[in-house]
């Protein structure tokens, strides 16, 4: 367990987070700013990003507009960015189908009804386009100025259900699959950006589960986690993970492993 008291000494950094609008995002906001660390969001909608926007009190807090399915708006976005933050959150995720209460969502069902139009091609679609291909854009944008800075934390904010091998029970279509698909993404941009580097001080892009928490995707879940503590919890775990170097795996919020993977060559010499 990693502790939690960790952030008092810790200097000020500065923090990217991606989709931060609402939800768990809106909570790392408020988290980060409450241990006063220089705060950059991104939103879809800078206009009805109401609560956010009251939060980016800093002078050297930045909102910016992005839509992470859309190349341009990635580059536009990351244009506003001089130096690389010190954490990066990709907090961006959407669900790509839509619950009903009369049946399990499923492969064999799945479904997104967007303006009263259902389509199992947009669900999919969109599942991936911000799940996976929306992170592997950022990083390919941004990993440069990654590499100028020493021991920039990449945080991608992945899902249990993304573990193939811990699917014994369906569901979550194209979420489940898209997300796993953002993981592997994950894992490859770390590994890759080893050979760019000095190993010590390499980037530590890792996906880290926040659990089930009462915030958009969550909400009113029986079971749903308070977000105050679970981001302060995946705070300390991210904090360990940039200290440490120690992307080998994906983290839990609880400071356990939820898969442990192989050493890279180029680290185990
Ligand atoms: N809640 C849970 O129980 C739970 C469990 C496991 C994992 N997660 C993961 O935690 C993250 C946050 O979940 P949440 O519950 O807070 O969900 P949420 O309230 O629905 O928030 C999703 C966020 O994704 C952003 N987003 C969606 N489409 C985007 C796009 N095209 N471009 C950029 N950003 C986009 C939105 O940002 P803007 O509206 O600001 O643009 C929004 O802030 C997700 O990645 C989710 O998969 C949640």
């Amino acid at each position: 367990m990693i502790g939690e008291d960790h952030m008092k000494d810790i200097p000020a950094n500065t923090v990217l987070i991606i989709g931060a609008s609402q939800g768990l995002g809106l909570q790392w906001v408020k988290y980060y700013k409450g241990c006063n660390h220089i705060v950059i969001a991104t939103t879809k909608n800078i206009d009805a990003a109401i609560e956010l926007k009251g939060l980016l009190t800093g002078s050297d807090d930045k909102i910016l507009k992005l839509d992470v399915t859309n190349t341009d708006s990635v580059i536009s976005a990351m244009n506003h960015i001089q130096n690389a933050p010190d954490i990066i959150i990709y907090n961006a995720g959407v669900k790509g189908y839509t619950k009903c209460p009369d049946f399990k969502a499923t492969l064999l069902n799945a479904q997104l009804v967007n303006n009263g139009i259902s389509s199992r091609d947009e669900g999919r679609e969109v599942a991936f386009q911000v799940n996976a291909y929306g992170f592997d854009r950022v990083i390919s944008v941004l990993k440069d100025k990654i590499l100028m800075k020493p021991k920039v934390a990449v945080a991608y904010i992945s899902t249990g259900v993304a573990n193939i091998s811990q699917n014994i029970s369906g569901g979550y279509p194209h979420y489940r699959q898209s997300k796993a698909a953002g993981d592997a993404y994950v894992r490859g941009w770390d590994i890759d950006l080893c050979q760019e580097t000095m190993l010590d001080s390499r980037p530590r892009i890792f996906s880290i589960i926040p659990g089930l928490i009462n915030t958009g995707m969550g909400t009113d879940i029986e079971g749903a986690a308070d977000p105050i503590k679970r981001v302060a919890d995946m705070a300390a775990v991210i904090e360990h993970v940039k200290i440490t170097g120690d992307t080998h795996g994906i983290w839990k919020y609880d400071g356990t492993k939820h898969v442990q993977y192989e050493l890279p060559v180029i680290i185990r010499g």
